[in-house]
């Protein structure tokens, strides 16, 4: 913190959310939900103005009872951030010059905030590093959809505090989501770490010929996919025995991917211009309407395990 600045609590204080889109509003409206004063800060005026209509549909999703006890708001220049803001949540397109140059900035209008910043891989103290005061920047890496998903990974920087952390964490807790410390600075943290060693495989055994694309997604969704929200790696390790997950990995690991960058499949296809759902090809073909009923079926699901798993979840 600065010299003579006390921190804010940060279950009192006022919140700021730096970029409105789609994870900013989430963001925005679950604090606001749980009595937090918000302003969002949003150059663009057109998201400006949507915002209240889009924080009231994520408030509408949250458990029976939620409403808006706090409030929202939003400004378009930082310079109109509150100075007593408590704590900062950075969710800016993703792009490190950008984040570095707004978090230097946000620090100087904020001068006794916690800044915590939502990007999905880059290092803490790489975002941090045209900030004056690094004790106070943190990662709090939300999952999309924000407001259904549980996990936050909150990620300790080389410098941050670890009193900041902690503080972080207790405050997450009360918003109903489920915090995990990240003690190590790494690209990706736990959960893209995971996800893109198995984006990787899955991708070189397409580019290795051993099947086609649809195959990759089959084999996923009807096998460890359907385990995995109940019985993790490490407890499914242990539940099949460390012996034999030894000698698999002795026999297996030879033959998975080591690629340093990303595989020629994806490659040639970004090259070509299928880039998925919104060109309307990618390794599948994505007729008009399919990344509607593809977000649908994903809403769905994630309500339907979240049920399940935490079943007493509440935002009160
Ligand atoms: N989309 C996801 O699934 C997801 C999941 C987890 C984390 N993230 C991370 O969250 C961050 C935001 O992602 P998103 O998907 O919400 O992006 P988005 O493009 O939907 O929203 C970003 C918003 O920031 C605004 N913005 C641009 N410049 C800004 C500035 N200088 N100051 C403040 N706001 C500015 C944009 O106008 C836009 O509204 C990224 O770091 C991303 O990697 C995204």
């Amino acid at each position: 913190m600065l010299t003579g600045s006390a921190p804010r609590p940060l279950a009192e204080g006022p919140v700021a959310v730096l970029g409105a889109g789609l994870m900013g509003h989430a963001i925005a409206a679950i604090f606001a939900a749980h009595g937090h004063r918000v302003t969002c800060l949003e150059p663009d005026g057109a998201t400006r103005e949507s915002l209240a209509e889009r924080v009231d549909a994520v408030i509408a999703q949250l458990p029976e009872g939620a409403s808006l006890r706090g409030s929202v708001a939003a400004v378009g220049d930082v310079d109109e951030l509150d100075a007593t803001t408590a704590l900062v949540v950075e969710a800016a397109p993703e792009n490190l010059d950008l984040k570095r140059q707004l978090l230097a900035a946000v620090a100087q209008c904020c001068p006794v905030a916690v800044i915590a910043t939502n990007t999905s891989v880059y290092r803490v103290g790489d975002v941090a590093a045209d900030v004056e005061d690094r004790a106070r920047v943190v990662g709090t890496h939300w999952w999309n959809p924000p407001h259904l998903i549980p996990l936050v990974e909150v990620v300790q920087g080389p410098d941050t505090d670890p009193a900041v952390v902690y503080g972080v964490i207790e405050l997450l807790y009360a918003l109903g989501k489920t915090p995990v410390h990240v003690k190590r600075d790494t690209p990706g943290f736990i959960g893209n770490r995971l996800q893109h060693a198995l984006w990787r495989e899955a991708m070189a055994l397409i580019d290795e010929g051993v099947c086609d694309a649809r195959a990759v997604d089959l084999v996923v969704r009807n096998s460890i996919g359907l385990r995995l929200s109940e019985v993790g790696p490490i407890e499914n390790a242990d539940y099949v025995g460390l012996d034999l997950t030894r000698a698999i990995h002795e026999y297996v690991f030879p033959a998975l991917s080591t690629a340093q960058r990303p595989l020629p499949v994806l490659e040639a296809a970004v090259a070509a211009g299928h880039l998925g759902a919104k060109s309307g090809r990618g390794f599948l073909e994505w007729p008009e309407g399919a990344r509607a009923a593809t977000s649908q079926r994903l809403t769905d699901r994630v309500k339907l395990l979240t049920a399940l798993v935490h079943p007493s979840s509440s935002v009160e």
